[in-house]
């Protein structure tokens, strides 16, 4: 999708559809209270245009409410689709983002091409609103239907961000840039999560990421089992065993010139099982084929980390993913086996589907060895998570209130939404072993927290956060904005946190 800013008046823009957003006014909250719509333009000649489709009354303003209107009265564009942004007062760049992204879902369901889209007036700033707008709009544009052989890939070509006359062009142009470099990246993360497990093996999904990170001038190197064995990551390594498909260990790092020689390094480590069949400890059948999207934490690093390179903040940052496939076999570890991680701490094997945290124990011990001073671990980790949230908000864990500050500064902004779960020295009791240190499954009760427990025995005394995205990570349903499949979620949020570091 390209995008172009255009800063003229509404009415004479030229397309195949203008798109406009309605608020309603009315902060009146009784039962019976009429709204009170008005376009969200600072554009007089527009909104006079349409001063009789508002008096009309079918128009509300209601969240995600869609008018489309054919050869509009007075403005040159061949269609105008109104949509609704719920109330003025509450009005945020997040409603701007879902309203963009329901503007080319409609528009794509009409066959069109191109659109162009009105940055509101409204209590967002022109340039949030603009990349709001972008981002939005990329989201909207993927379609997950793959491998249907009647796909039509159909994608809008050209978004056009219309903004005032009046508007600072820089300010605005570097938004648009900006949102279209993250709204990309999160479909380069939706694109690898789509993949079923044939089609995004552990060596594969090296491959994507040795690619993008060509591509973007990231330095990759991408490991297999010979170096599991040299690091001693036995934890990692048993996950792998039972696959003939070998494990892969994603190494990206962006090293700016400009970033301070002693400042922080910040390690975004991201679980990357391809396919979770649960190993000797199997899952059952029913909904076995969403595992494919366990290595979700991982292609969110790696979605990132293709933002990071481009929109070049001066602080260094190190991604690692951890990928393996976790099969049963005759090779495949059993319950009762004991592995050691890199850090040396003996594992007690209680259940191999409690495969993730083995792979990310190693992959943050492996971050600290490369000299990460701050942790982010992001991974469809639990089951437990998903009970304890749903399908609303991602967990989110902290050893450190000023790692979590700053992530939650920058999930608001991003839009996204991650809950904070604790992490009391009580829980540590539950995943105690009798013959070694720990053990990989803490059992049924407080599940998301033990395996969050089991992580930071290896993130020792690293600042650190860990995101348990197993509830979001894929829409169950089509929504507006968003088609069902991979959400792509923790990009923004990670991309947000990062500039957030800058020196
Ligand atoms: N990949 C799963 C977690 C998961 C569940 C992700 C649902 C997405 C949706 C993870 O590897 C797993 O199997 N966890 C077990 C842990 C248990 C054995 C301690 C779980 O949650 O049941
Ligand atoms: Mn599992
Ligand atoms: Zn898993």
């Amino acid at each position: 999708m390209k995008t172009k800013l255009v800063s003229s008046a509404v009415a004479d823009i030229q397309s195949e559809c203008l798109v406009a957003i309605v608020l309603d006014h009315n902060t009146d909250k009784s039962k019976d209270a009429k709204p009170d719509a008005k376009i969200a333009s600072a554009d007089f000649g527009f909104t006079e245009a349409l001063a009789d489709v508002i008096a009309s009354g079918d128009v509300t303003g209601k969240s995600l409410e869609t008018v489309l209107l054919h050869g509009p009265k007075g403005l040159k564009s061949k269609r105008l689709l109104l949509i609704g942004g719920g109330k003025a007062a509450k009005f945020s760049a997040d409603d701007i983002r879902k309203i963009a992204g329901t503007a080319v879902r409609y528009a794509k369901t009409k066959n069109l091409k191109s659109l162009a889209i009105a940055v509101p007036d409204s209590t967002v700033s022109a340039a949030d609103a603009a990349r709001a707008i972008v981002e939005g709009a990329f989201v909207g544009d993927f379609d997950p239907n793959y491998y249907a052989s009647d796909r039509k890939d159909q994608r809008i070509d050209e978004l056009t961000v219309i903004s005032a006359a009046n508007a600072d062009k820089k300010s605005l142009d570097a938004a648009i840039v900006t949102g279209a470099i993250i709204g990309a990246s999160q479909n380069f993360t939706r694109d690898l999560v789509n993949e079923p497990g044939n089609k995004m093996t552990p060596t594969i999904l090296g491959q994507r990421a040795k690619k993008m990170s060509d591509e973007v001038g990231l330095k990759c190197e991408v490991f297999s089992t010979d170096k599991l064995h040299e690091l001693k990551m036995g934890s990692f390594w048993s996950v792998s065993q039972g696959s003939p498909e070998p494990p892969a260990l994603i190494v990206m790092r962006y090293e700016p010139a400009g970033a301070k020689k002693d400042g922080p390094v910040l390690g975004l480590v991201g679980k990357g099982i391809t396919f979770d069949t649960g190993g000797i400890s199997i899952k059952p059948a029913d909904g076995m084929e969403k595992m494919k999207y366990d290595m979700a934490g991982g292609a969110a690093m790696i979605g990132a980390m293709r933002a990071i390179a481009l929109l070049k903040p001066n602080v260094k940052v190190i991604g690692i993913v951890c990928a393996a496939e976790n099969m049963p076999s005759g090779t495949a570890q059993k319950p009762g086996d004991i592995q050691f991680a890199m850090n040396g701490k003996a594992i007690e094997i209680i259940n191999t589907d409690a495969e993730g945290r083995l792979v990310l124990a190693d992959g943050l011990c492996y971050a600290r060895q490369l000299g990460c001073t701050h942790l982010v671990d992001a991974a469809t980790l639990t089951g437990a998570c998903v009970v304890a949230l749903g399908y609303v908000n991602a967990g989110i864990f902290a050893n450190d209130d000023d790692m979590y500050t700053r992530f939650n500064k920058a999930q608001q902004s991003a839009g996204e939404k991650f809950w904070r779960l604790p992490l009391d020295d009580e829980y540590r009791e539950m995943i105690k072993s009798g013959i070694g240190d720990i053990v990989n499954s803490g059992g049924r009760w407080g599940g998301a927290v033990t395996a969050a427990k089991f992580l930071q025995e290896f993130v020792e005394d690293k600042p650190w956060i860990h995101l348990d995205i197993a509830g979001v990570a894929w829409m169950e349903e089509n929504k507006p904005w968003i088609a069902k499949g991979p959400s792509g979620i923790a990009v923004r949020s990670l991309v947000e946190f990062v500039n957030g570091w800058q020196s």
